[in-house]
């Protein structure tokens, strides 16, 4: 007896657990009309705190916004370490907040909320299986984002090397950048984590460049950079898509200056 329960129970849960592709096109249909898409966090930032939403004038949260703050914000749903549970909380959450929306029990940043119209309640009946569907969404949506966009900068190595490099950057016809680091450079850790790992930084690298990253300790430069490289580490080199020279610059920069760099470089489309 005990074990059909279980049977039955594993049944449901499979039946009501929902796909993200079902979720993405369900919030495409039902959510989007009010729900816009992708804005990136610095913009997004920039708009409410610095330019009070006149930049985008949103009169609710964008569809990453809500990701954020359902899975990853100071108010969150659930523990991402059990996914199973945490799926229940936030069809649970998505109820109310379609249902009976009240921002008393708002999970977004309340800064925020004063810009948002006043979200009346959702008329269309959604079923149990179509809920899980976006719960699920949420909470694979900034997997789905990060893996249509992978990192944009590389480490060349004997398997990701110039060959490789060339043919993406023709490809897109993208510049390339090296980037000669070295196991001990404090300046080329900064600069990774403050000004390349932004997200800034990474969409204008991700649509104008293919970045690599060469430990010069433990593997040689490509493109007979060696020639023009001083030691300095980071050094960045600027190349054309068949690997010819364009610029040199030499040590650590601040994000401004760095994107001024990038956006005087970058091939115009
Ligand atoms: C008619 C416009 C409209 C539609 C359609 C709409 N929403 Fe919203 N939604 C809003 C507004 C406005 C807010 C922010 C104001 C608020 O929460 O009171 C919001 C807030 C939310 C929130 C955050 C609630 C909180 O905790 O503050 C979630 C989650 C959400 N919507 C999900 C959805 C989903 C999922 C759909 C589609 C099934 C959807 N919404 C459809 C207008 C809409």
């Amino acid at each position: 007896m005990k074990r059909i329960i279980t049977g039955l129970f594993l049944l449901s849960t499979l039946a009501f657990s929902g796909s993200y592709e079902t979720g993405k096109s369900l919030f495409a249909q039902k959510c989007s009309l009010c729900h816009v898409g992708y804005i990136a966090a610095d913009k997004i930032k920039e708009n409410f705190f610095e330019k009070k939403n006149t930049i985008y004038m949103l009169g609710s949260p964008t569809v990453n916004m809500l990701a954020y703050a359902i899975m990853r914000g100071p108010k969150h749903i659930g523990d991402s370490k059990d996914p199973e549970m945490q799926q229940a909380e936030i069809e649970e959450y998505l109820k109310g907040a379609l249902y009976h929306p009240n921002r008393a029990n708002s999970i977004c940043d309340p800064e925020i909320m004063k810009y948002y119209d006043e979200k009346t309640p959702f008329t269309e009946k959604l079923s149990d299986d179509q809920i899980a569907a976006l719960a699920r969404y949420f909470m694979e949506y900034r997997k789905h984002r990060l893996k249509k966009s992978p990192p944009s900068t590389r480490m060349l190595t004997k398997k990701y090397n110039a060959v490789n490099l060339l043919a993406e950057a023709n490809a897109g016809n993208k510049r390339i950048i090296v980037e000669a680091s070295s196991t001990h450079c404090p300046w080329c850790k900064k600069m990774k984590k403050e000004v390349l790992q932004s997200e800034e930084v990474q969409q204008i690298l991700s649509k104008g460049y293919v970045f690599v990253d060469v430990n010069v300790d433990k593997i040689a430069l490509p493109f007979d950079l060696k020639k023009k490289f001083k030691q300095i580490t980071p050094t960045f080199f600027i190349l054309e898509s068949d690997g010819s020279f364009v610029a040199r610059y030499p040590g650590s920069w601040e994000k401004a200056d760095f994107i001024n760099i990038l956006k005087e470089y970058a091939p115009r489309k």
